[in-house]
């Protein structure tokens, strides 16, 4: 079997992955990027849309910025809609910062696109099959054009998403899980249509949740919450746009127009965290180690964050011979972890219909949205929040 050998052998090609690999290329730190599926894959999947400032800051000091800044829609503040009526959280003058609506496979381009451009390699449809050893001379063993071949590195970056191979190789008695599955899923379409306001909404209603949000000055994104188990079959377009109509409606006539649908999809939710994130010479990043429900639109954020720790840790090591970053690895994650946890779960609860409602309940929904949207104090901490808490450690390395 071919054996390659590399710093850090890297699973998976997605923000984590990419991210991590152009970061330690800056630092003069090799890797090899192995990703499962196609490049035309991973440059299509629709997936996250929200950057936070802190996102945007690496992207932008790493060099693979310039797209984002021309094409990334930078939005000030979102809306709270309930009651039949808006009512704006403003981040700009609550903690002085904003978000940026560039679409998941965009940064994933853009990072596909510098690391091809320095001719670093990330090796498409080379799905990872075992990983071994992580406590002396770490290996992964991988399949391409049908042949197996093996890596030889100093560290694993388990980038690999939630239902990769790199968590379940740890032992299960080594790995603590905290898991909460929601009774609910969010159906998500793209259209055609400009978005029906600058800022993205986030409703609430007593048929569920809405949210409209965007990818460009010509293109939709809306998502409806709906049962755990619904076939999308059975939401022809005109029925997901009633149901948005209805959901979204305001008291003074808020018009929302709908156009032809070219996405759709239904996506469950979960909050999960396993911990530790290292064993040894192996690291879980991103979703590998955690998930959130999107409501707080968190999860490409969590693992940015993360990225930025480990990238911290290997440069202490590799450039100052120091290895206190590579064992606080886990806890300085996690701090940042649960609080985005927490922070979805959070949006989640407030702004979607449990089973068995009462008139109770949807009660303390509407009191809890009113105290949010009118105290100065509840109004920072969904701002503070939804922007991205600062990183405990400034500047990029
Ligand atoms: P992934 O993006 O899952 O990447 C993992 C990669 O590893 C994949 O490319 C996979 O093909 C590859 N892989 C897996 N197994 C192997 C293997 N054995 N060998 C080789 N390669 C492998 N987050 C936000 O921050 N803001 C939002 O607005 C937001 N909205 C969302 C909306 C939806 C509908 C969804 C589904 C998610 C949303 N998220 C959002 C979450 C965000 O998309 C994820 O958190 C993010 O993709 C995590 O990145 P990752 O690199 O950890 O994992
Ligand atoms: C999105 O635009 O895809 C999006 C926006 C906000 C969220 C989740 C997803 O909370």
């Amino acid at each position: 079997m071919a054996t390659i050998r590399t710093q850090v052998g890297i699973i998976g090609a997605g923000p984590a992955g990419l991210t991590l690999a152009h970061l330690l290329h800056l630092q003069g730190i090799e890797s090899i990027v192995l990703e499962s599926h196609s490049r035309e894959h991973v440059e299509s999947r629709v997936r996250a849309g929200v950057l936070e400032q802190g996102t945007v800051e690496i992207l932008r000091e790493s060099g693979v910025g310039a797209r984002l800044d021309r094409e990334g829609l930078q939005h000030h503040g979102i809306e709270l809609r309930f009651g039949g009526a808006g009512h704006r959280i403003d981040f700009q003058e609550l903690v002085g910062k904003s978000i940026t609506i560039y679409a998941q496979q965009e940064v994933i381009k853009d990072l596909v696109a510098a690391r091809l451009g320095y001719n670093a390699p990330i090796l498409f449809e080379a799905e990872a099959m075992k990983i071994h050893c992580f406590d002396a001379q770490p290996t992964i063993q991988y399949v391409r054009n049908c042949a197996e071949h093996l890596i030889a590195c100093d560290f694993i970056a388990g980038c690999d998403g939630f239902h990769g191979i790199c968590r379940p190789a740890v032992p299960a008695s080594q790995l603590r899980v905290h898991e909460r599955h929601y009774p609910f899923a969010w159906l998500g379409i793209l259209a055609h249509v400009p978005p029906a306001s600058e800022e993205l909404i986030y409703a609430y209603h007593e048929r569920g949740f809405a949210l409209m949000s965007m990818r460009t000055p010509e293109i939709s994104r809306l998502y409806l919450q709906c049962g755990p188990d619904e076939e999308i079959e059975n939401w022809p377009d005109e029925r997901i746009w009633e149901e948005l109509r209805t959901r979204m409606a305001t008291r003074d006539g808020f018009v929302l127009k709908d156009g032809p649908i070219f996405k759709k999809g239904i996506t469950p939710m979960r909050s999960f965290v396993a911990e530790p994130m290292q064993f040894g010479k192996l690291f879980l990043l991103g979703d590998a180690a955690h998930i959130v429900p999107p409501t707080g639109a968190k999860g490409l954020n969590l693992a940015v964050a993360d990225v930025r720790v480990l990238t911290r840790a290997l440069v202490d090591l590799y450039k100052r011979g120091k290895r206190e970053g590579i064992g606080q690895y886990t806890e300085r994650c996690l701090r940042r972890v649960w609080k985005g946890q927490r922070f979805s779960w959070w949006m989640t609860s407030m702004l979607h219909r449990f089973e068995n409602e009462t008139g109770f309940t949807h009660n303390i929904h509407l009191a809890e949205l009113d105290y949010v949207t009118s105290s100065r104090a509840a109004s920072t901490m969904l701002a503070e929040n939804y922007v991205g808490l600062p990183f405990d450690t400034p500047g990029l390395f």
